[in-house]
């Protein structure tokens, strides 16, 4: 194994059902300093990684489900439809590594369209999803090994011995505008970890969803069933059970703006009148119409995405659209 100067090892152990399980620990970070620097900034932010809760994660599989919200829809799509030309580019025996998997469920569409994929490689910060996602692929696909890595995005990887490279081709998955989360330099960021580990003679085939008409953009994120409402809420509600905050849920609104200027949807808690958060002791007040900034959704046009990626030292092999040109697969290659 290559160490790189910040490569941490990690904590390698045996999983009924799995080939590997490397973990390396993450930190899930700390809900509360975060929540308490957060409120304490102006203007003032939470991560968008303390939407993801057991509640929170049904709520974001139930907004994939809404009409408005088209990324999952036409991901699944267009992957059904390009699955043979990625199977061609990517030829036999590849070993798929995803990152941010979740509940592993985009992938086997990629492992069905693949010919005779040799290796599943699962990466997400959340140990226990991870596993259970894993072990479910494990037993549909009895000819695939299947790896688990427990690990944050920006975490350098160097993958178990027992991963069997050097057969097929490494393919890196990174689907649902995941990346559209981070800022374009964090992206990047994230992008090298990933060339990282598929290395020379690599792939990527990464999701990113397109710029387009403001108002099918806002509808996206903000279904007339509100679910997407209470998603964003549910981190109000987190603070409260969690820690034990003293605040009126009832005081906050769902609100999703266009930044025309940064090509992204934001996601913030707007306070509809005077009111206060008080969490660990401290007081924070919000005058009406002060927001808590809560989520980023970037939006490319299929340039602006490959110069993101070219920055991580990947070239273009192929990009596919659906026909209403609302979100992009593109394949990346590692010279
Ligand atoms: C996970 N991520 C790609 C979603 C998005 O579209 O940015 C999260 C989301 N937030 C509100 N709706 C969906």
């Amino acid at each position: 194994m290559t160490l790189l100067p910040e490569t941490r090892q990690p904590h390698e152990s045996d999983e009924k059902h799995l080939h590997y399980f490397a973990d390396y620990e993450p930190s899930t970070g700390d809900f509360l300093t975060d929540t308490l620097a957060g409120l304490a900034r102006s203007p003032k932010s939470i991560s968008p990684k303390y939407f993801y809760d057991q509640k929170g994660s049904a709520l974001f599989d139930e907004i994939c489900r809404t009409p408005e919200y088209y990324v999952t829809r036409t991901e699944l799509a267009l992957l059904d439809s390009i699955g043979p030309e990625i199977a061609s580019l990517t030829g036999p025996d590849a070993v798929v590594v995803e990152w941010g998997s979740g509940s592993s469920w985009k992938v086997r569409k990629l492992l069905d369209a693949l010919d005779r994929p040799a290796e599943y490689i699962a990466i997400d910060i959340s140990r226990e999803h991870l596993l259970a996602a894993a072990a479910d692929i494990a037993k549909d696909y009895r000819d695939v090994k299947i790896g688990a890595v427990c690990a944050d995005f920006l975490e350098h990887i160097t993958l178990p011995d027992k991963a069997i490279f050097g057969k097929g081709r490494k393919l890196g998955f990174l689907p649902g505008s995941t990346i559209g989360n981070f800022a374009p330099d964090t992206a990047a960021r994230i992008l090298r970890r990933i060339a990282e580990v598929v290395g020379s003679g690599g792939a990527l085939l990464i999701g990113a969803d397109l710029q387009k008409d403001e108002s099918r953009l806002l509808a996206a994120y903000d279904d007339a069933g509100g679910v997407t409402a209470e998603f964003n809420l549910n981190v109000l509600d987190r603070m409260t059970v969690e820690l034990g905050a003293k605040l009126d849920r009832d005081a906050f609104a769902h609100e999703v703006r266009y930044n025309k200027d940064a090509h992204r949807i934001e996601m913030h808690l707007r306070a509809k009148y005077a009111t206060t958060i008080e969490v660990s002791g401290k007081s924070f007040a919000f005058a009406e119409g002060e927001t808590i900034h809560s989520e980023n959704s970037h939006k490319f046009t299929p340039d602006s995405f490959q110069a993101i990626a070219a920055q991580a030292g990947f070239e273009r092999q192929k990009v596919w659209t659906d026909a209403d040109n609302l979100f992009s697969l593109h394949y990346l290659v590692l010279p």
